[in-house]
């Protein structure tokens, strides 16, 4: 990917060496020193945990801000997107880099169409699979599955169609480990529907019972979607680019992207919230005793849903969601907005709360989009599979950005040695 030239440097300096090392911006005025001289030039590294001060790639896709509180796609306001967009129209400018016009965009919907169904000896895929499995790993095994049927076409290189296959079966293959956990047959996608009502139907018609989709709720999960589509170099994707630097296919990377997402410091966050909420509300409601117990620090009790690593001030996604539960409160049933009313209560307090303000926690995307699955009747287990069906666009986007990258190099991140220092190996007997 081409740099923005620069006459700016940053010298280092390194045990006495003074080394000049070129600045790198971007076009939103982002600064990077250019450390791919930095060890042979000085023989020292970077150690950065959790690559927090690491730029590991350039990207045209996502920009976000964590001190103003911003995220675009291609330069689009997330706040635009997601009242004005549908999904697949997101999906589109991700992968392709700019809004679809009408002809553009029904093509992509009629392809997408017509590739949600599985073959039919996938399906045995499922029953293999004891009833009660975790969705993440059903899902992640099912996308690497999936290259076994198209192995044709990876070995044609045929990745427009593939991509194509991934956004149209994504759907299909969550909605199937759900009717699988339950013990009902899976339903075959309806492709007169759209993409976030023909979730709705695979996940609850039954073959004796079709369900009528409820049109504002299609519009809700497509916002959800919307608003997972992509976070640049979270996690997930990271993962999805560094499996992808090997040359591993594109199902085989996004398969491992599903595992990352799956932990609960990602995506399982959401499925946490829900359960926090409900600890809280079998307990009687007490969110100020919990929130004195989350202050205490440590791991063990988290305000689950609080905290970002990117997001400092506030999460924009976290700001539309919580708009959205105020709009559909009157469709939620009594358990959903008594969770609701604990969460509004929570955050009061947390953002008055000094140890949530002066560690700069404040609500992210997890925070609502529990209670609005809730409110879609999505059962919690499978809500961090609903962050990756959202997250396949910005997954797909980004593997296919690193392999057209030139400057592409496997991932391969160095290391410090702290272990022991040489020493003989001693046969076991003599070993005291
Ligand atoms: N509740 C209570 N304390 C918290 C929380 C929280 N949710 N989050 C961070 N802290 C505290 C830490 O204990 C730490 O305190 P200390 O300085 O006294 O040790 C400080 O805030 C900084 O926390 P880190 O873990 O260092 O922050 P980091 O940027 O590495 O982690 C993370 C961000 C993982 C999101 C964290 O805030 C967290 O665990 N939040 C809860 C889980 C969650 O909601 N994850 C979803 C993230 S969004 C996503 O992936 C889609």
């Amino acid at each position: 990917m081409e740099t923005t030239s620069t006459n700016l440097r940053a010298h280092v300096e390194v045990m006495g060496r003074i080394v000049e090392l070129p600045l790198v911006v971007g076009t939103e005025q982002e600064v990077a020193i250019d450390g791919q001289q930095l060890r042979s030039e000085t023989g020292a590294i970077l150690l950065d945990p959790g690559f927090g001060n690491t730029g590991a790639c350039m990207s045209k896709i996502t920009f976000i801000d964590g001190e103003r509180g911003i995220l675009r796609y291609r330069g689009y306001p997330i706040e635009e997107l997601a009242t004005g967009a549908g999904f697949l129209e997101v999906a589109y400018l991700l992968i392709h880099g700019e809004l679809p016009n009408e002809v553009e965009f029904s093509a992509f919907e009629d392809e997408v169409r017509h590739h949600t169904m599985l073959h039919e000896n996938y399906r045995r895929f499922f029953d293999a699979l004891p009833m009660d499995a975790h969705p993440m790993p059903t899902c992640a095994a099912a996308i690497g599955a999936l290259s076994t049927f198209y192995q044709g076409d990876l070995a044609r290189d045929d990745v427009r169609t593939h991509v194509i296959r991934l956004i149209a079966k994504m759907p299909t293959i969550v909605a199937y480990s759900y009717k699988h956990s339950i013990g009902q047959p899976p339903i075959y996608p309806r492709n007169d529907l759209g993409y976030a009502a023909n979730f709705l139907h695979m996940m609850f018609s039954t073959p004796c019972e079709p369900y009528r989709v409820d049109p504002v709720k299609a519009r809700a999960l497509e916002r959800l979607l919307i608003l997972h589509a992509d976070h640049e170099q979270n996690c997930s994707t990271s993962t999805v680019r560094l499996v992808g630097s090997s040359n591993a296919n594109l199902y085989a990377s996004i398969a491992a992207g599903i595992s990352a997402l799956w932990g609960p410091l990602h995506g399982g966050a959401n499925q946490e919230v829900i359960e926090m909420l409900s600890r809280i509300e079998a307990e009687g409601g007490d969110a100020d005793a919990y929130v004195a117990r989350a202050r205490k620090g440590g791991d063990s009790t988290r305000l689950m849903g609080f905290g970002h690593r990117v997001y400092k001030n506030f999460d924009p996604r976290a700001v539309l969601l919580k708009h959205s539960c105020s709009e559909l409160r009157d469709t939620m049933d009594g358990h959903s907005s008594r969770l609701l009313d604990i969460a509004f209560r929570l955050e009061e307090i947390a953002l008055e709360d000094e140890y949530f303000i002066r560690r700069r926690l404040y609500p992210n995307v997890d925070f609502y989009s529990g209670i609005l699955y809730l409110m879609l009747g999505i059962p919690v287990n499978l809500f961090t599979a609903m962050f990756a069906l959202g997250r396949m666009p910005g997954w797909i986007a980004h593997w296919l950005e690193m392999k057209q990258d030139s400057s592409t190099r496997i991932g391969r991140p160095r290391q410090i040695y702290v272990g022991p220092t040489k020493r003989p190996y001693m046969p076991r007997a003599e070993r005291s």
